[in-house]
């Protein structure tokens, strides 16, 4: 692998949150976050997975907003509104969204760490995404953000 596609440590995404990134195509940016399963057995990478960094209820609403995404019994939560979304494979399990499925972005593990494998995207940094409007506008969440 590319050094230049290098998000991190493996040991350095949680199991119990997010680790967030940001992937760049071009001028465009999208947040990526990283997390890792506590059951690898069905996988080859080591048990971690890339989801773009936005709910599929409101896209505009983020999971992840720099410090880490809210889990619980492997599901990552959405603030906004409690949808959950299992992370073994996206999908919104309870919600306004039940049935969605997150975005998956490509990674792979190699020699401890974790690289960006997606060919639509190349590596930025770890972090959120430049242009990210940390307001949130008039919509208010559960944490009252
Ligand atoms: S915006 Fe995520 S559940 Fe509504």
């Amino acid at each position: 692998m590319d050094d230049d596609d290098r998000i991190a440590d493996v040991d350095d995404v949680p199991a119990d949150g997010t680790l967030l990134f940001t992937a760049r195509d071009g001028f465009d940016e999208t947040e990526v976050v990283l997390t890792r399963l506590d059951d690898e057995r069905d996988r080859d990478d080591e048990g971690v997975v890339a989801w773009k960094n936005y709910c599929q209820h409101w896209t505009d609403v983020r999971l992840d907003k720099g410090s880490g995404a809210t889990m619980r019994d492997g599901e990552l939560l959405c603030e906004k509104h409690g949808a959950t979304f299992r992370a073994s494979d996206g999908e919104c399990t309870h919600g306004p969204c039940e049935g969605a499925t997150l975005d998956e972005v490509d990674v792979t593990v190699e020699d401890g760490g974790v690289y960006l494998a997606d060919d639509r995207f190349g590596f930025d940094s770890v972090g959120p995404a430049a242009d990210v409007d940390l307001s949130t506008g008039a919509r208010i969440d559960f944490s009252g953000n």
